[in-house]
This record gives structure tokens, C-alpha cells and sequence, in this order.
């Protein structure tokens, strides 16, 4: 199991704590069940959000990273705070406050992160500008179980072939798929979609997650191996 000293910037620690104060402020203004439920629980950071953004760092690093359905974003703040370049998409109005309220606290905690991080306010792929569409970026799916239509599945499938790897998870896309005849459909759809080396990623397994480096992609993602 990767440890959380190979974040060499800020740690998963120092930015979970700074996360939950993050918290506290922005439930002072608008309530929020998903975040106060992590607030109570004392999670600033998920497990596999730390997971993730260890892999980030290890081998997944100088790449951009793309966040659809960020919440407040705590993912992508950990990155920037640890020099990657992101954005995030969010399309619920009051999450996409809460992250603009993170985005410029992160910015101004650890200046690294001014300027190389953006948001989009809307539903993923429709409000992304084209330049955020690349080789050179990973695009990242965490928990987006958000009662997507199959055809909303589909479109944002569609776009995987445009980066330059894919990470989401099998189990919390769109919707939840609780059973492997579930998650072995998503999995064909996405390599009928978007052809390219599908890898479980050692990260979380309950949340199935994957690591897709679709083939037109596959030089950028070249080097985005994984110990499994
Ligand atoms: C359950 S929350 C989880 C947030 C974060 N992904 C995590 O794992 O902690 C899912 C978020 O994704 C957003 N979302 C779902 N589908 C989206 C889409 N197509 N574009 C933008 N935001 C989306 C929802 O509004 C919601 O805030």
C-alpha cells in the first residue's frame, strides 16, 4: 500500500484538516447533506481521494487533470496544492459556490496553485472549453452517482478517446452499479466507446476503480502504469 509521505508537497493530512475547516465555513452559509455527513464523520479527505492523489504524484505527474463532478473539489485542491495544473466541472450551483470559495482559499494558502486552477460551472461535457480537452490530461471521474440518463453516459463516454487516460470508477458512474454483471456491461460500452488498455487500478477496489489509456492516447499515457 502506496503511504501518504509521497505526497512530497502538501500532505493528504494538512490539506484534510484545512478541507474540514473549509467545511465548517461554507456549511455556516448554505447546508449541504454530503458534505455535513463528511464534516460529522471527521473526513476531510476519503480514502480514495488520498489514494488517487498519491497515483497522481507517482505517475500520473506533469500531466493536467480534469475533475468532472468535483462537489467542493478537495481532489483537485489537493493537486494543485501539490503543482498539478486542474480544473473541475461541477453543475450543481451551490457546490460549484463551495468550490469557488476552496478554490480561492487553496490560492491563497499555497500560492503554487494561483492561476493553474479553473473552474467550469455546468454539466460535464458541455461546458468545457476545447483546451481543457487533450492528450496531456487525465480526465477524473470520482463519485458521480448523479441519476445520469444512459444517454448523458454515453456522451460523456464518448469523450474519453480525447484524453490522454481516463480514471473513473465502475461502480459510482452515474449511477450506482452494485453488481459485477453490472459494472462488466459499463466496462464493454466504454471499451466499444473508447478502445484503449483498461487496468484496475490498486486503489479502493470496493468503488471498482479503472484506469482506461484509450488508443489514441496511448502515447501520452505511456508511462501511467500500474503495480497490478
Ligand atoms: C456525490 S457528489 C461527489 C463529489 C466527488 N466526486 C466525490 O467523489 O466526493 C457528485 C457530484 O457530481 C456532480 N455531477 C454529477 N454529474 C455531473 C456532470 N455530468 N457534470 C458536472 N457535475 C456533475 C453533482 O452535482 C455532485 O455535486
Amino acid at each position: 500500500m502506496m503511504s501518504e509521505s509521497r505526497l512530497q508537497g502538501v500532505s493528504a493530512e494538512e490539506m484534510a484538516e484545512f478541507f474540514l475547516d473549509m467545511i465548517r465555513q461554507i456549511l455556516a452559509v448554505d447546508e449541504d447533506k454530503f458534505y455535513r455527513g463528511r464534516l460529522e464523520q471527521g473526513i476531510g479527505l476519503s480514502i480514495y481521494e488520498r489514494r488517487l492523489a498519491e497515483f497522481f504524484v507517482e505517475r500520473l505527474a506533469g500531466r493536467r487533470v480534469l475533475h468532472a463532478g468535483i462537489g467542493f473539489g478537495p481532489l483537485i485542491a489537493l493537486l494543485a496544492a501539490n503543482g498539478f495544473e486542474v480544473a473541475g466541472v461541477e453543475r450543481d450551483k451551490r457546490r460549484m459556490q463551495g468550490a469557488e470559495r476552496l478554490m480561492q482559499a487553496i490560492s491563497q494558502r499555497w500560492p503554487l496553485a494561483k492561476g493553474r486552477y479553473r473552474l467550469f460551472f455546468g454539466t460535464y461535457p458541455d461546458v468545457v472549453d476545447s483546451d481543457w480537452f487533450g492528450e496531456d490530461i487525465v480526465l477524473l471521474l470520482t463519485n458521480v452517482v448523479s441519476g445520469w440518463s444512459r444517454e448523458l453516459e454515453d456522451k460523456v463516454i464518448a469523450t474519453f478517446s480525447r484524453f490522454g487516460a481516463v480514471i473513473f470508477f465502475a461502480r459510482l458512474f452515474g449511477h450506482i452499479r452494485e453488481t459485477a454483471e453490472e459494472q462488466k456491461e459499463l466496462l464493454a460500452r466504454i471499451q466499444s466507446m473508447a478502445p484503449g488498455r483498461l487496468e484496475p487500478l490498486p486503489t479502493v477496489p470496493v468503488n471498482a476503480p479503472y484506469l482506461l489509456l484509450p488508443e489514441r492516447g496511448s502515447g501520452a499515457g505511456a508511462h501511467a502504469t500500474t503495480t497490478e
